[in-house]
């Protein structure tokens, strides 16, 4: 592995602990990626703090951040601390040197924003970026690939979702993320919208007009001590944008940032049908992979059975990128580029019996559904497939 970056930590809650466990993981990395070395951590709260003496390599510990910023031992800084806090943080942090990864939203409005981003003009010599991870899943580096080589043909519509259902819980207590003052006026939208929004902008797709659908469903929560407080943000955030892409072509594009949506974990799904191609990169709420029309409980195999199994190991296995209407030697060059030179990937034949399309509705020779990675197919692909893809190692 090749070097070390020494990093500090400001704000040591839920994602300065994500940060250390995922620097704990580093062997995991196929790639020769330098390895983040915690040296410092910094938070106000005592508790948070004292986690990080868990870290190996933690030696120094701060309850002002300016102290971190002075150590010279720190090269870079990620930043994990409640959004109000962001344009102040993160240009202390450039203007003293250090390389940051700071948490989303970059500012938590618009004058923060371009606090920031003077800081980063001032100092371009720091290397800056928003932490923001799904475009970074194999599946969406690939959905990336089809579009920049213009797999997809003249977009017909995009959509981008990011929901979560733990606010269900309504004894859930408040936190600053359901404050104004602290997570920002926009409610979801600041705190999940960049899940929705980073991949669509890289691609060059820009919303030209935006009207809204917003939900305060929830509007008080329980303090430390039970009493109910205002819960001040929008829980849920449907924005349905006319979309423009690069050659200046526009097409239905929407956003969707849910907080309250039930059965939902951190569930992701990045839609593009376009004339030529369509892409679905699905997140399932559980580990779990659906096979559709098979009966639940019993097992697996022609006579249909389970239909849901739990998924073993690496979660990123749950993405899958589904194709519609492409000729069948499409299919096969992009399955393999997909899945790259290590699986196999062979194109099964048409699937007969009680779960295949009725015979009627095949045309040979073309696929009009193909599941990647193997395993699941929605209900539309089967009832559109009377080919699929799978792999094999
Ligand atoms: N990328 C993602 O998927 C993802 C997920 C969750 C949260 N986030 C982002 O991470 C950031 C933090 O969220 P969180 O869920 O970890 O919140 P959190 O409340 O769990 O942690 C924030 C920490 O910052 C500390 N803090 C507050 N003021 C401070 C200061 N002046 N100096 C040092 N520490 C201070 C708090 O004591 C707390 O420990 C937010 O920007 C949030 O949007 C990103």
């Amino acid at each position: 592995m090749s070097g070390t970056v020494k990093f500090g930590v400001i704000g040591c809650g839920l994602m300065g602990r994500e940060f250390a466990s995922a620097s704990m993981r580093w062997l995991h990395l196929l790639g020769d990626i330098p390895r983040p070395v915690i040296v410092a951590a910094c938070d106000l709260n005592e508790a948070n703090r004292r986690w990080f003496s868990q870290v190996p390599d933690t030696k120094y510990f701060y309850s002002d951040y300016h102290e971190l910023l002075a150590n010279p031992e720190v090269e870079a800084v990620y930043c994990a601390v409640p959004h109000h806090l962001h344009g102040q943080v993160y240009t202390d942090v450039i203007r003293a040197g250090k390389h940051l990864l700071g948490e989303k939203p970059f500012g938590m409005d618009l004058a923060a924003c371009r606090q920031i981003l003077a800081a980063m003009e001032e100092h371009p010599e720091v290397f800056v970026r928003c932490a923001s991870e799904f475009p970074f899943y194999p599946a969406a580096q690939q959905m990336a690939r089809w579009f920049r080589e213009g797999a997809f043909g003249r977009i017909i519509e995009a959509r981008f979702a990011i929901k979560h259902s733990s606010d269900m819980d309504l004894t859930k207590p408040i936190n600053w993320k359901r404050q104004r003052a602290a997570n920002g006026e926009y409610g979801c939208m600041g705190d999940l919208g960049i899940h929705t929004q980073h991949l669509p902008f890289r691609l060059g797709l820009r919303p030209v007009t935006v009207s809204a659908q917003l939900a305060n469903l929830v509007k008080t929560r329980p303090d430390a001590q039970g009493n109910p407080v205002p819960c001040e943000t929008w829980d849920n955030a449907l924005l349905l944008c006319e979309g423009e892409d690069g050659a200046g072509d526009r097409f239905p594009m929407t956003f969707e940032m849910k907080r309250m949506a039930p059965g939902c974990t951190n569930s992701v799904e990045y839609e593009i049908d376009g004339l030529k191609m369509s892409a679905v990169l699905h997140r399932r709420p559980q580990r779990r992979v659906l096979y559709p029309g098979r009966r639940p409980g019993a097992g697996l195999g022609p006579a249909g059975g389970g239909a849901e199994d739990p998924v073993p190991g690496d979660h990123r296995r749950d993405f899958r990128v589904r194709l519609i209407r492409l000729p069948a030697a499409d299919v096969r060059r992009l399955c393999q580029r997909a899945a790259g030179p290590a699986l196999r990937v062979r194109v099964l034949h048409p699937r007969r019996g009680p779960a295949g399309p009725p015979a009627a509705d095949r045309r040979p020779g073309v696929v009009y559904g193909a599941a990647c990675r193997g395993a699941g197919m929605s209900d539309r692909t089967r009832r559109e497939a009377p080919l699929y893809v799978g792999n094999e190692k």
